[in-house]
């Protein structure tokens, strides 16, 4: 059985300068912060480091969602920063065994290992690795910021994944909302990734209180 349903706040769409009170501000409402690192390369926009990641102060699981082209060459720095989870894009892997690889290494640096998957991305991509990973990331917009649509097609990979697997943690980044996070539940996402629809609100606290009551 997949764990319960759980809110994953993600700090992008946090103003800048104040992250460390916002991460304080929801720390008693959730159990994981989720850290987009963006290099310009992967995503046309570029933000954080291994120091980010580092500099924040607090009791919550940092899950570091990677979106940049060398995740292999970069994610020992992740696991040194303190991240808890790191999360690679499938896509930048040609075969399965190097995917399998790099899933292993993450493992063997005493974190958390998840595998992500863009819209156009379909499931056999990562089907022969997920015996490797402790989560995979279904992205439900594309890559990159913050504030977008969900893409509701990308629910039927969710659907898909859980077939596969009912233990394996289906994490969903992009477009959550009240008005969404429902369906991505229902579709069996028990991770649900949330930023501008928390740090976007004028009360962030009662944004995941209210997104909590959905999901119960
Ligand atoms: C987008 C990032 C997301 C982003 C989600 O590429 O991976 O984590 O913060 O933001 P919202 O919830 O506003 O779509
Ligand atoms: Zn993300």
């Amino acid at each position: 059985m997949a764990k319960p349903p759980q809110i994953i706040p993600s700090i992008l769409s946090a103003e800048r300068k104040r992250l460390q009170h916002y991460v304080e501000l929801i720390e008693p409402h959730v159990k994981a912060i989720h850290i987009d690192i963006m290099d310009g390369k992967f995503v046309p926009q570029e933000n954080f480091c291994p120091e980010t990641v580092e500099l924040l102060r607090t009791r919550l699981h940092k899950e570091v969602h990677l979106m940049i082209i060398d995740p292999d060459r970069e994610a020992e720095d992740y696991a040194a920063a303190g991240a808890d989870t790191i999360i690679i894009h499938a896509e930048l892997f040609d075969d399965p065994i190097s995917l399998s690889a790099a899933l292993k290494n993450i493992r063997k640096l005493k974190t958390r290992a998840g595998v992500s998957i863009n819209p156009e991305t379909p499931v056999s991509k990562i089907k022969p690795v997920i015996k490797d990973a402790d989560l995979v990331l279904v992205m439900t917009v594309h890559p990159g910021r913050g504030g977008q649509d969900m893409i509701p097609e990308c629910l039927k990979k969710v659907k898909e994944i859980r077939k596969l697997s009912k233990s394996i943690d289906i994490e969903v980044d992009g477009g959550i909302n009240k008005d969404t996070i429902k369906y991505a539940v229902k579709a069996g996402a028990n991770r649900l990734v949330v930023g501008s629809a928390i740090f976007c609100q004028e009360d962030p606290v009662d944004a995941i209180i209210s997104m909590k009551k959905l999901i119960e």
